[in-house]
């Protein structure tokens, strides 16, 4: 029977390609999109502001008490705003978010945090009328929605995504990035069982959303 509603689910290291391509699918197929990396840098930026180290984790859960999290809606995007504001790109993306936000996202309260709101982007889809929802990330396809219609997992080698990155103009260190979110305790970036692994390191993105659509009519 073809569900209602559609969740895609996309995980793979850092710039792997899970934005661009997420966009992409959700404009072809009517998705509202959203990206749990922004969420956990917002909140990484925020506990940059107040002082409050990865190491301290009782500190950290007892500040991420006075974040108010809220949703907007950017076209099929779905942003996340801290006490009512949108963090900007920059605040976002700046050197010492890339470099905090990996320690902080190893944090079990972080994680814990942001697990209702990133499940509750489901209901805001559907009341907002998408066809479907894709989320893309480190742990959407193991932890977040394991019940997704189609888990996807991209992969792109080494040099090819520090080519990406460094294309971007942005300093990041991404290898140090994807060791950790790969070695921490809780929900470690990996593939899960069952996902559709796709290595974009030859491919263009118009081929990935190919493919990615294409997997999506054999599931439902
Ligand atoms: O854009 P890029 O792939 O470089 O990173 P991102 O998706 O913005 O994610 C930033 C960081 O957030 C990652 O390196 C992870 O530490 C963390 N993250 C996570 O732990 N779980 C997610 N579902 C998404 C991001
Ligand atoms: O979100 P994530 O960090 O996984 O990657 P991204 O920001 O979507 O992609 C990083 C860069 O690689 C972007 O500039 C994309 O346009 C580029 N890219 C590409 O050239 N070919 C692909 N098949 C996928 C991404």
């Amino acid at each position: 029977m073809k569900p209602d509603f559609v969740i895609i689910a996309v995980d793979g290291g850092a710039a792997s390609g899970k934005s661009s391509t997420s966009r992409l699918v959700a404009e072809r197929l009517n998705l509202m999109h959203v990206d749990t990396g922004s969420h956990y840098r917002a909140v990484t930026f925020a506990l940059l502001q107040k002082g409050v180290g990865p190491d301290d984790e009782a500190a950290v859960a007892e500040r991420l008490k006075s974040i108010p999290l809220s949703t907007e809606l950017d076209g099929r995007s779905a942003r996340i705003a801290l006490d009512g504001r949108v963090p900007t790109k920059d605040e976002l993306r700046s050197e010492a978010v890339n470099n905090a936000v990996s320690p902080y996202a190893a944090v079990p309260a972080v994680r814990q945090f942001l697990f209702d709101y990133q499940r509750a982007q489901a209901d805001i889809a559907r009341e907002n009328n998408f066809t479907g929802l894709i989320m893309e990330g480190r742990d959407i396809g193991s932890v977040i929605f394991p019940d997704a219609t189609l888990r996807v997992f991209l992969e792109a080698d080494a040099a090819t995504r520090a080519e990406r990155r460094a294309a971007e103009g942005q300093s990041d260190s991404i290898e140090k990035r994807d060791k950790i979110d790969s070695s921490r305790k809780t929900a470690p970036l990996t593939c899960p069982d069952g996902a559709y692994k796709i290595d974009n390191s030859n491919l263009t993105l118009e081929e990935v959303v190919e493919e990615i659509a294409n997997a999506v009519s054999n599931c439902v």
